[in-house]
């Protein structure tokens, strides 16, 4: 049943690639989320020892590597204390299933020759920034110089996001054709929701903590509004009916299936 009152369906965002289906923040997990037809497709980015911006989501290469195996005196030392040359030694696809073995921590550039031709946009988290010094700038360099980056800036397929305020608006000053939003809580108090709006394209929360009567509020600042992370058929039947924007999941097969048969 739907009480959407004929909005669009939600568009549907691949979590770390597609995290529940393949081993996330991975070119496979890409790849995955674009067989999926999700709308569009998000991945976190932090800068490595030597500078070079890598995708991963956490802060230690424990859970989703063998980090462990590979640097046994490092295992739980802050994933941005590796140069690229060490990252690139590392197994972050095996931790999902062995299926995945050999499958590497991908370059932010892999992201974009994974993403192909289409329409399917890439959603770049700045994860952490404050343990990535100067992640903005590298990061406004590669989507502005590079070739490739240049076309799927062009074609409105790339934007970034962050939970961090000033990292997003640093970024948006380098960058300013490169649309942002801004992750976290809606802001109780107008003054901040109107200052995320004078630079950014949207605002996306945490559906466990949305409270319905801020959508409007986000609305009539032409905000658009995304939710993370939304697992369940029952979650996001609710998403659609409260006529969000976009669902990220970590299962977007699942989810676009879902959307695609709901009821017009
Ligand atoms: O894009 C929203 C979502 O990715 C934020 O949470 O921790 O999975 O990066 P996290
Ligand atoms: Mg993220």
């Amino acid at each position: 049943p739907s009480d959407s009152g004929g909005c669009a369906a939600p568009e549907v965002v691949g979590h770390r690639g597609s995290g529940g289906t393949s081993p996330e923040n991975t070119v496979a997990s890409i790849r995955d989320a674009r067989r999926s037809h999700a709308a569009s497709i998000e991945i976190d980015v932090q800068l490595s020892a030597d500078g070079t911006p890598f995708i991963f989501h956490d802060a230690t290469g424990t859970r989703t590597t063998d980090v462990g195996e590979v640097y046994p005196d490092r295992a739980s030392s802050p994933i941005v204390d590796f140069t690229w040359a060490e990252l690139q030694q590392l197994d972050a696809g095996s931790y999902f299933s062995p299926r995945y073995a050999g499958e590497g921590i991908p370059h932010l550039d892999d992201a974009a020759r994974a993403l192909g031709g289409g329409r399917t946009t890439l959603n770049i988290e700045i994860k952490s920034p404050e343990d990535s010094p100067g992640v903005e700038a590298v990061l406004a360099e590669a989507l502005t110089q590079d070739r490739r980056w240049q076309r799927l800036v062009a074609r409105d397929r790339v934007v970034v996001s962050s939970f961090d305020e000033a990292s997003l608006t640093a970024f948006h000053e380098l960058a300013p054709q490169i649309p942002v939003l801004q992750i976290g809580d809606i802001p109780a108090d107008d003054a901040t929701l109107d200052r995320w709006a004078g630079f950014a394209d949207g605002v996306v929360t945490n559906y466990r903590i949305l409270d319905p009567a801020d959508i409007d509020r986000v609305r009539a600042r032409d905000l658009e509004l995304g939710l993370y992370t939304l697992n369940s058929p029952e979650a996001v039947d609710a998403a659609a009916d409260l006529c969000v924007d976009e669902v990220i999941t970590d299962f977007p097969t699942e989810m676009v299936r879902l959307l695609r048969g709901r009821d017009p």
